[in-house]
């Protein structure tokens, strides 16, 4: 996602200074080259030998070095990166770069630099609520530098609240969308997720053991490439992705409800276990034992295809639809059919017998079956066949 971008990343000296270590490394994933800079404080939680043995790159600490004024001059330093980061920000660090303060390495080059400039506030929340560092928080907004978090949650100071640093991922993104480079910004994407549960009366209802896990998993990836997301979902035991539109549906009738009033969508990722029936007439009131033990009699009606339903409209399709499909036999002849059958442009099919280890485990192996024929994915943890879904999603819309 940041191959070919470089990143010039000043370290403050705050306890987060540690998740750098993992930032340094999320970016590097990412394809990004990030050349450190410590502050004094930093050098105090983090070392620079840690931190340039994860860039892979030298770590800049003193403006009066002269090797590295000779290798490298600090005003060059300053512009070398395309964005220069400064995480943790500490409230003393913002301060002096709300007052323009050239009094170190760090602060010199967020003086000297033509680039933009993003920072991920770290403080105790009472230092962060205070009103100067509001002020200075408003005016650096004001001067354009872009802000990523703080997040609110327990602090190692043992306070609770807003204060802690941005997560590694989080800031990745906030460097991504700072540089334009998440390739779904703009792209609104509709995902079902979770089982349904259709009623039989007000206490029990039909359902399946769908977690939501995988379409959770797979709104998070695609977030990740900055699309939005609104995630329609039955009662599912998974954690719903934070950022995305959650619309909480119970029935099957009501996720295409949801579906349709969603839409215009750039693309739709059915990954529910839709019930196939609903129970006709289910009763007002609980449906109680008869004294002659008589058992009760449920009727079905079959439910409306959501995936079908979309894949065939005239006005409003979206332009990429994917479903899944969750065989035992014949995986790939099956799926193919069902592709053709619900008018869908994917299908991910995966085998799901029991010798597979695939349900309720951990790793996954789909099969992508397109116009194109069937493409095989190797074997590969869950979470992983999300981020590829995602990639190969971005490519195909973008
Ligand atoms: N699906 C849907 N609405 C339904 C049933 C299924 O949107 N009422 C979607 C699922 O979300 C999934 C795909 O259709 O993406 C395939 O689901 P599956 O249960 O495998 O298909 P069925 O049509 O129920 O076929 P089968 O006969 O194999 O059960």
């Amino acid at each position: 996602m940041l191959s070919g971008k470089s990143v010039l990343l000043i370290i403050g000296g705050g306890i987060a200074a540690y998740k750098c270590l993992d930032l340094i490394r999320r970016l590097k994933e990412s394809g990004a080259q990030v050349t450190p800079v410590l502050t004094r404080a930093a050098q105090e939680f983090v070392t620079p030998l840690s931190v340039s043995a994860l860039a892979g790159t030298k770590a800049y600490t003193d403006l009066f070095d002269l090797t590295d004024e000779a290798e490298m001059g600090h005003i060059q330093l300053s512009r070398s990166a395309d964005l220069v980061v400064v995480a943790p920000a500490t409230a003393d660090l913002m301060g002096r770069m709300t007052g323009g303060l050239a009094s170190d390495l760090a602060t010199t080059l967020l003086m000297a630099t033509d680039k933009r400039v993003l920072i991920a506030p770290a403080m105790n929340v009472r230092m962060w609520d205070h009103p100067a560092t509001q002020r200075n928080l408003a005016q650096l907004q004001a001067d354009g530098v872009l802000v990523v978090g703080p997040n609110e949650g327990d602090m190692a100071c043992g306070e609770f609240g807003p204060g802690r640093m941005a997560e590694p991922l989080e800031i990745v993104d906030a460097i991504a969308d700072a540089l334009g480079k998440r390739p779904l910004s703009g792209k609104h994407i509709l995902i079902t997720s979770g089982p349904t549960h259709e009623p039989i009366d007000p206490v029990r209802y039909i359902a399946n053991r769908s977690s939501g896990a995988q379409g959770s998993a797979i709104a998070q990836a695609l977030m990740r490439l900055g699309a939005e997301v609104t995630f329609v979902t039955g009662p599912a035991s998974a954690a719903r992705p934070v950022g995305a539109t959650v619309v909480e549906i119970q029935t099957a009738s009501q996720m295409l409800d949801a579906v349709t009033a969603a839409l215009p969508a750039d693309a739709a990722i059915f990954a529910a276990a839709v019930a196939d029936w609903q129970v006709i007439g289910q009763s007002a009131s609980k449906i109680k034992k008869d004294s002659k033990g008589s058992l009760p009699r449920l009727e079905f009606a079959e439910n409306p295809d959501i995936l079908s339903t979309i894949s065939k409209l005239k006005k409003n399709r979206p332009s990429l639809v994917v479903g899944f499909a969750a065989e035992t036999d014949d995986v790939i002849e099956n799926a193919t059919a069902k592709r053709k059958r619900k008018g869908c442009d994917w299908i991910l099919a995966n085998d799901v017998s029991p010798e597979t280890g695939i349900m309720g485990g951990v790793e996954n192996q789909v099969t992508l079956i397109s116009a194109d024929g069937a493409e095989d994915w190797p074997r590969m943890p869950k979470a992983d066949v999300s981020t590829r879904l995602a990639a190969k999603i971005a490519e195909t819309l973008t």
